[in-house]
């Protein structure tokens, strides 16, 4: 049997490169020995990415595209088809725990300087990756033809109603109407099911192969190419990724796993912040509902969008809304042209970045928060002071991680 099997993989790896290319990106991938928790969720992504292209082939066998059946053909998957629950649950548990992984993951670049160089277009992949994840969220998020699905694909198509000139004409283009209507749901499907995920599928490729290409970062946030075994020449540093890191992102995965399934089986909607509660009421051209607001993932962007009340320089405060609520995402691009640290993780860095950091992270919760709740005329004052620590994190990098006292970087990565 042995035999007869490698004779087979001979005969493949003539024609093609199997083994070699096993060989390179796993059992002889050397990883830097000193990975921790933040590196389970890279792998994670991966594990959620497979699980909503999967569950979402089964949803399309049973869903309708079309204005006057969606919302009737979610329930009837819910009800009616064998385990429809289940793979729909799967796939909008799925959607919210991307986000979870995506942004613990963009958080570990963060603290461990890993969009820095050589890693810069590792991380332009990552930034385009979340780009389209945000758009794969947005348009499906229409489908179910809900309440909030309809009246928050209104309020976002008509942010582009306020860029002048272009801005009435661009809506209308991207609506396929005057209003979100059938023309809307059969693009927006068409995107959601084919056009993104290719799009998302090839970036993710181009993510591993930039990462593979330039060796992985580390807590240490030193490069183990440094230091090579002289007659092998790997790094003394690392370790084959399989089986070592194989095995122990199986772990991250059980748990990961287990937490999903609680949420899925016991609370699917999270208390309307995976499912909201209007979701459940079909949508309705004539009725409002009083309270319009998107998933969590994308609340921090909304404050900031609807924290801008002034007009400013002759610009109206909803165009002022809408270009800060762009740039604070775009302007993760520049972060490794941001940064001017001596050191890349935040183990050696000094008490300015910790400080910034931490203040950015508690401005993007509380803007996340705050995006899910009413506006008030004191959650508006809050939300102006996050957006403004939330800026000042970015525009401020280049002094203060310049002027930081960073602390001396070790030779050879620790445990
Ligand atoms: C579908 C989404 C994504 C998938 C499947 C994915 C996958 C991965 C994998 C498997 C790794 C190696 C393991 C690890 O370091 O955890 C990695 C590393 C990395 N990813 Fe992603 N990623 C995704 C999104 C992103 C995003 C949105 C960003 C940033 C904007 C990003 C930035 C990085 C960086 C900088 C590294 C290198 C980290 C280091 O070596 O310290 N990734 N990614």
């Amino acid at each position: 049997m042995n035999n007869k099997m490698s004779a087979l993989l001979n005969w493949v790896d003539e024609r093609f490169p199997l083994t070699a290319t096993l060989k390179a990106h796993l059992s002889e991938y050397y990883a830097p020995k000193n990975f921790n928790f933040w590196y389970y969720f890279g792998s994670l992504a991966l594990l959620v990415l497979v699980m909503q292209i999967v569950t979402g082939i089964f949803l399309t066998m049973n869903y309708k595209p079309d204005a006057n059946l969606a919302f009737a053909s979610v329930e009837y998957i819910m009800r009616d088809v064998s385990w429809g629950w289940l793979i729909r649950y799967m796939h909008s548990t799925g959607s919210s725990m991307f986000f979870v992984a995506v942004y613990l993951h963009m958080f570990r670049a963060m603290l461990y300087g890993s969009y820095r160089k050589p890693r810069e277009l590792l991380w332009i992949f990552g930034m385009l990756i979340y780009l389209c994840l945000m758009a794969e969220a947005f348009f499906g998020y229409l489908l179910p033809w809900g309440q909030m699905s309809f009246w928050g694909a209104q309020v976002i198509i008509n942010l582009f109603d306020a860029i002048p000139l272009i801005g009435p004409d661009l809506a209308l283009w991207i609506r396929g109407d005057y209003s979100v209507s059938d023309a809307t749901l059969n693009r927006f499907f068409a995107y959601h099911v084919i056009a993104v995920p290719l799009v998302l599928l090839g970036l993710v490729a181009a993510h591993i192969i930039a990462l593979h290409e330039v060796g992985s970062n580390n807590p240490d946030g030193i490069e183990i190419k440094k230091h090579k075994d002289p007659k092998t020449g790997i790094p003394l540093d690392g370790i084959p990724f399989h089986p070592y890191y194989t095995v122990k992102d199986m772990m991250g995965v059980v748990v990961f796993l287990f937490v999903f399934s609680i949420i899925m089986f016991f609370i699917p909607e999270m208390g309307g912040y995976f499912l909201e509660h209007n979701n459940f009421i079909p949508a309705d051209v004539l009725k409002t509902p009083e309270h319009i607001a998107p998933l969590w993932y994308f609340t921090p962007f909304y404050s900031i969008l609807r924290a801008n009340t002034f007009n400013f320089l002759w610009v109206p405060a909803k165009l002022w809304g809408v270009l800060l609520m762009g740039l604070a995402v775009i302007i993760f691009f520049f972060l490794p042209w941001l940064d001017r640290s001596l050191v890349k993780s935040v183990r050696y860095r000094g008490q300015f970045y910790k400080t910034a950091l931490t203040l950015f992270t508690i401005s993007f919760i509380v803007l996340g928060y705050l995006g899910t709740q009413p506006v008030t005329e004191i959650r508006t004052v809050i939300a102006q002071i996050g957006t403004v620590i939330y800026f000042l994190f970015f525009f401020l990098m280049p002094w203060y991680t310049k002027i930081d006292k960073t602390k001396p970087e070790p030779e050879r990565v620790r445990w």
